[in-house]
């Protein structure tokens, strides 16, 4: 059985998502471990409450390295062969990306290269799009710069604030995220430069 380790810093509803489809049988994988930087975040809580293994590693006041060495050494400690970012605020160093070569996933709320970093949603309000979504993408060294796994696009409405669309990114967000741990899982997608092919 393949092992995942989740890091989160809130809310954790993609974790939640995530560990449904566990228990529901499909992803098939456990989740070995769920990590945070915030001894607060809800989907922590949420972890310990469902019997997972946690663990709360504090970033506060530690040299980027130092954190991302010590989160390392417990996704060693547990096996881990996916990491899965849900909803993680940090930025990591590249020796941690290097640490799990294409095993490490992040969830965008937006259709990337398009409105990358904080506040995806609002940006492409005020941007005015018609149409923006989630990506679900590999983590490489750059923000928000990986090669992408899965998309799903989601339309704007006139009367959207940035809470409503944010709401309805999220819904495929939860679908996506597992889709493209799946795919990763199964080991069949190829690798041509920024692109994965085999979906
Ligand atoms: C999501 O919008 C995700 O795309 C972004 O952070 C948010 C996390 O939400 N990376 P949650 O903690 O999974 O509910």
């Amino acid at each position: 059985m393949k092992r995942l380790g989740i890091l989160l810093s809130g809310r954790g509803s993609n974790f939640e998502a995530i560990a449904r489809n566990v228990q529901a049988g499909k992803i098939p994988a456990e989740i070995a471990v769920v990590i945070s930087n915030k001894p607060e975040a809800l989907g922590l809580a949420r972890a310990k409450q469902m019997g997972l293994e946690t663990r709360f590693i504090p970033s506060k006041g530690k040299e980027r390295e130092a954190f991302d060495r010590e989160v390392a050494a417990v996704l060693k400690e547990f096996q881990v062969d996916l990491v899965c970012l849900a909803g993680f605020m940090r930025i990591l160093s590249p020796c941690f990306v290097r640490e799990f070569p294409r095993r490490i996933l992040n969830i965008h709320p937006a259709l990337l290269p398009s409105f990358p970093g904080e506040d995806a949603q609002r940006q492409a309000l005020e941007y005015g799009v018609k149409f923006t979504g989630c990506t679900a993408h590999l983590v490489d060294e750059g923000v928000d710069t990986g090669p992408i796994v899965c998309q799903a696009v989601v339309p704007v409405r006139d009367n959207d604030t940035a809470e409503t669309l944010a709401a309805r990114i999220l819904h495929e967000e939860h679908r996506i995220y597992s889709e493209a741990i799946c795919l990763l899982l199964d080991d069949k997608l190829q690798f041509e430069g920024r692109r994965v092919l085999g979906k």
